[in-house]
């Protein structure tokens, strides 16, 4: 594929994707923040600041690929058990990319969405992210997804909950009660960092995603990686438990 913007490496390893076979959803883990700052003797927190550049120019590629759904773990229910300083730095993170980049969103047509349990989040954060996705709600190029306060069993457990309200115990109920239902399950699952395991994200959703780890860290993650990523998913064979 030619993609406008793309220049060196990254642009000729573009050639070789095929548009035909690109994932749909890609669902991406931005972990090892913390380690690149420390292997520069930065505080954590640059690490993070970095990761969003990295978060923007994988939305931007996305967004230029035609795929259509991008899912982001931006904060866990687990991450509560950070130092302050971090969660409050993190939140501020937040609130600066919404600020900063809806506008960006919205004139590319870029739909912003959330998974997760907002109302444990300071209230002026919860309003911005309400803000963000209305402004952004006729965006139909990209749906980008923060999962923010998001744990895959917390889902599983609301759904559960949701289902048996509705007293339907079947797999299309269940679904019905997923944070956003609407979305296709991903096909593509990224992680950075060398950790090789899902941390609790879309536990129900990746029952037949292909995975993908790489040893680099989230901030050094760039388009070059990413479309390496692309290009092994495009090799694999996918059967669904079919022959
Ligand atoms: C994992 O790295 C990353 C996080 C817990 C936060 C992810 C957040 C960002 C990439 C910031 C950008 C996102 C938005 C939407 C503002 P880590 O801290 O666990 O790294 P480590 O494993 O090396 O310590």
């Amino acid at each position: 594929m030619e993609i406008e913007g793309l220049k060196g490496k990254a642009a000729e390893l573009a050639k070789e994707l095929r548009k035909e076979k690109l994932p749909k959803h890609v669902a991406v883990i931005m972990d090892g923040n913390g380690r690149w700052a420390k292997k520069r003797g930065l505080p954590r927190v640059k690490g993070h600041e970095r990761g969003a550049k990295t978060l923007r120019k994988v939305v931007e590629l996305s967004a230029k690929l035609g795929i259509k759904y991008l899912t982001a773990f931006a904060f866990s229910k687990e991450n509560w058990k950070r130092p302050r300083e971090e969660i409050d730095f993190l939140m501020g993170l937040l609130r600066r990319y919404l600020k900063n980049e809806v506008p960006t969103l919205e004139k590319n047509g870029i739909k912003l969405e959330v998974a997760g349990d907002l109302e444990e989040l300071p209230g002026d954060l919860q309003e911005k992210i309400k803000g963000a996705v209305e402004r952004t709600s006729s965006g139909e190029r990209l749906e980008l997804i923060l999962a923010i306060n998001y744990g895959g069993r917390a889902e599983i457990l609301r759904a559960a909950k949701g289902m048996a309200r509705e007293g339907n115990f079947s797999q299309e109920a269940f679904r019905r009660h997923l944070y956003l239902p609407h979305v296709p399950d991903p096909d593509l699952l990224i992680r950075t960092s060398g950790e090789i395991r899902i941390s609790n994200f879309l536990l129900w959703q990746i029952a037949y995603t292909e995975l993908y780890f790489t040893p680099v860290l989230w901030p050094d993650f760039n388009e070059r990686e990413y479309i390496k990523a692309l290009l092994d998913y495009q090799r694999r064979e996918r059967r669904f438990g079919r022959v």
